[in-house]
């Protein structure tokens, strides 16, 4: 690269919040490193974005070295709302976004040295071959999540999935135990990931799965939002696969240090919906560890009677807790998205705040939240081991299976909850974790422990920091 210039590089997430935000955490970190950087997003979400609070400044604001594009997405706004508007986003970026998103790298100035993608969106490295620069994948999952992925093609291949009827999601099968996924303890069929519950031979969500993450093998790196110490064994088995691993994670932990350098305006707290600030001062009426947060990201819709299982089962722990329910995640609630019985809003009225969205990284890093009950995200699970906060997972789809798995398990910071949600065994492991008793203890002791591991990672010279020296360096080697 010639004296003076700097790598730039166009970064293009999938158009969700589970996606948008780890790489605009990334974006930030490459930027504090002197990278410059192009963030794309489609013309739907800028348009949210900028209708924020903060949203104009962060996104029209000048800033030396970063500044936001948009592609169109395509899809029509009736589609926006359809059941299977996941599937009709991702088809429709594909057919839509690769013209655009190389003409805005030709116009770039200075130009495009690398293209930066999320999962899901790997029609991105025909982009980055055609423009001939190189391409990095940040597969937004933990490193358990993408090597259980990379093997559904061959779960699919050995006939484990998909499965032969509807009686093998009940007679046991889902416990046929895996022990051939490098890295990754013997685990349950069940647990490898949502995908494998399908009946439908030419499921198209278990072949966008197994093919986007095989996709990562053309790309010239693979950032992965996790630390080593935390997925040694995985990341491990990974690397003798991947000739380039970067472990910076958690992000949220590495951004945060990085804005602290970087005193610049940032995206920090950028999000697709508006946050109750509400939620914090209420928080602070609250003793330490006291509060439950309850929220199930930016995905999950639950049915009106799981919804009132969970609502019954908080109410019944008689502790105080702050739920998100954001707007959509009750399936058919309408504009009436709380959903929630009366005598439940008058029962809980003193323990409880609803809020539509959070700033979640600063609710979970609240001294007064005590636990956390989680669809086990990747996101969110990573922000509460950062946090040192245990938690209650209710994992329902894709990854989340294997990040409970790992949380209760391996790392020893959670419960789970049955797949159908049931008032009693809400309240009773509510009480397990956040009660005085011997596991909730020793779940929080691991939690603490494994918040100093994730601070000493992020910290410079750690393993997260150093990985991301040599991602730039990398960035700067390969134009
Ligand atoms: C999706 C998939 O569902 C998940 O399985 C995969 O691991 C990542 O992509 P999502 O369901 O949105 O993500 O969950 P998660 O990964 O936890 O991301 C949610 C993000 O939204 C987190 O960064 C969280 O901090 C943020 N959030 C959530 C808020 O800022 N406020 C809220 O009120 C709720």
């Amino acid at each position: 690269m010639g004296e003076g210039r700097r790598p730039h590089a166009m970064m293009f997430p999938f158009p969700c919040s589970g996606h948008i935000n780890p790489t605009l955490k990334l974006a930030e970190l490459l930027h504090s490193r002197g990278v410059h950087v192009t963030f794309v997003n489609t013309e739907h979400n800028h348009e949210r974005l900028l209708r924020r609070r903060g949203g104009g400044g962060a996104l029209r604001g000048r800033r030396e070295g970063f500044r936001f594009e948009s592609v169109p997405d395509g899809l029509r706004d009736d589609e926006r709302h359809a059941p299977d508007s996941t599937v009709r986003l991702y088809l429709s970026l594909r057919r839509t976004c690769a013209a655009p998103l190389a003409e805005l790298a030709r116009r770039a100035s200075p130009p495009v040295t690398c293209v930066v993608l999320s999962g899901l969106v790997s029609f991105a490295l025909d982009v980055a071959d055609e423009l001939a620069v190189p391409s990095f994948v940040l597969w937004g999952t933990s490193a358990c999540g993408f090597a259980c992925t990379l093997r559904l093609r061959q779960l699919r291949q050995r006939g484990y999935t998909p499965l032969k009827d509807e009686s093998y999601l009940t007679n046991g099968y889902l416990d046929t135990p895996i022990d051939w996924i490098a890295g990754v303890p013997t685990v349950r069929l069940g647990d490898i990931s949502s995908f494998v519950r399908t009946l439908d031979p030419t499921s198209f969500a278990l072949r966008v799965e197994e093919d986007e993450a095989n996709s990562c093998a053309r790309a010239d790196g693979l950032i992965l939002n996790t630390f080593d110490s935390l997925e040694s064994d995985v990341l491990d088995a990974l690397r003798a696969e991947f000739p380039r691993v970067y472990t910076i994670g958690p992000l949220a932990a590495a951004a945060a240090a990085a804005t602290h350098i970087d005193r610049a305006p940032t995206t920090n707290g950028l999000s697709l919906w508006e946050e109750d600030a509400a939620c914090v001062a209420w928080l602070d009426a609250h003793p330490a560890g006291s509060v439950l947060y309850v929220s199930f990201g930016s995905l999950t819709v639950m049915s009106p009677d799981a919804l009132a299982e969970l609502a019954w089962g908080l109410a019944d722990s008689r502790r105080p807790f702050l739920w998100v329910i954001r707007p959509g995640l009750v399936a058919g609630a309408g504009d009436n998205h709380h959903a929630l019985p009366e005598k439940f809003i008058e029962d809980t009225k003193d323990r409880c705040f609803i809020a539509e969205w959070c700033a979640q990284e600063q609710v979970l890093r609240h001294g007064a939240v005590g636990g956390f009950l989680t669809h086990s995200g990747w996101n969110s699970t990573a922000e509460s081991i950062w946090a040192g906060v245990a938690m209650i997972c209710w994992p329902g789809f894709a990854d989340q299976y294997i990040n409970s798995r790992y949380v209760r398990d391996e790392w020893g910071i959670g419960l789970r909850l049955d797949e159908e949600l049931r008032r009693e065994q809400v309240t009773a492991h509510v009480e397990e974790l956040m009660g005085g008793g011997q596991r909730g203890e020793e779940m929080r002791r691991s939690a603490a422990r494994w918040k100093a591991a994730a601070e000493a990672a992020t910290a410079k010279g750690g393993s997260s920091y150093g990985s991301l020296d040599k991602l730039v360096e990398q960035l700067r080697r390969l134009e």
